[in-house]
């Protein structure tokens, strides 16, 4: 599998964790990076490897919550040749509703929501012009069932695997393809942000092999890609499970 015919990706959330490997394994196959997050040093490290390996990359240092400093990315996506956005930025915050400070909330919907679908916006077009880009949006298993303790991140997942597959859908016969991809728990940051549930981080999947996954998922034009064989047989069981029972099993497991 290759992504030589993608030439620019702009990858949100690459100063750590899967954005960080989404941007090493496209520029180890020829395609040039706009990294964006917020702590810039990381991002100016991850350049200055990537301009190793013989390609370009810029950094964007972006707090995607706030809606006037991501209204940068407009033109940058409008206009420097990016064909293929990677919507990876995200987060979520472990705990009862209103345990959970409504800063982080309403920032989960923020960014993993608005600043998802306002990227998307800015691309579509611009990549339906040419006939050709790829737009992967990270949802999660998290996508497939509501989970107590994590309501707000669980719902947003939801929602980006929802919002995707019906775009890819619209998206047919454009040349234009949209992917929702569907991680399970990761060697990342992501729990570290998230709070301890340590019930939550059994069968880890290694961030390269997720990575890699997810790539030739994309590749091959697949809409929704749940990475790894535990995750994939969780996602049936949860379209055979009773609802009830597996919010039942998620809240045990997302009880701190
Ligand atoms: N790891 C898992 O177990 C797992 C499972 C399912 C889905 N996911 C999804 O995978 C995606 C990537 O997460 P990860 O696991 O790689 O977590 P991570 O290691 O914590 O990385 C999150 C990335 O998002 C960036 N980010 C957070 N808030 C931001 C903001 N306000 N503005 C701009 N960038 C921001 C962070 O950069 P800065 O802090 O530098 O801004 C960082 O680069 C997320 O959408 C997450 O929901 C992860």
């Amino acid at each position: 599998m290759s992504f030589a015919n993608h030439k620019k990706a702009l990858i949100t959330g690459a100063s750590a964790g899967f954005g960080r490997e989404f941007a090493l394994q496209l520029a180890k196959q020829g395609t040039d990076v706009v990294l964006v997050a917020r702590r810039e040093e990381k991002l100016k490290e991850l350049a200055a490897e990537i301009r190793k390996l013989g390609v370009a990359a810029e950094t964007i240092s972006c707090d995607l919550e706030n809606p006037t400093e991501r209204a940068r990315l407009k033109t940058v996506i409008e206009s420097t040749g990016v064909d293929l956005l990677i919507n990876n930025a995200g987060f979520g915050k472990l705990g009862g509703f209103t345990e959970i400070p409504m800063e982080f909330q309403l920032g989960q919907i923020e960014l993993n929501i608005k600043a998802l679908v306002e990227l998307t916006y800015y691309a579509v077009p611009v990549f339906r012009r040419k006939g050709f880009g790829t737009i992967v949006n990270i949802a999660s298993t998290a996508s497939f069932i509501a989970i107590p303790n994590f309501a707000v991140y669980a719902a947003s997942k939801k929602f980006v695997r929802d919002f995707t597959e019906a775009l890819a859908h619209e998206l047919k016969g454009t040349g234009v393809r949209a992917c929702a991809v569907c991680p399970g728990p990761t060697e990342t940051e992501f729990f570290e942000v998230a709070g301890s549930a340590d019930k939550l981080k059994i069968g880890m999947m290694k961030v390269s092999s997720a990575v890699s996954e997810a790539l030739d998922g994309v590749a091959r034009g697949e809409a929704r890609i749940v990475l790894g064989a535990s995750n994939k047989a969780l996602a049936l069981a949860t379209r055979l499970f009773p609802e009830k029972l597996s919010m039942t099993i998620a809240s045990r497991l997302t009880k701190q």
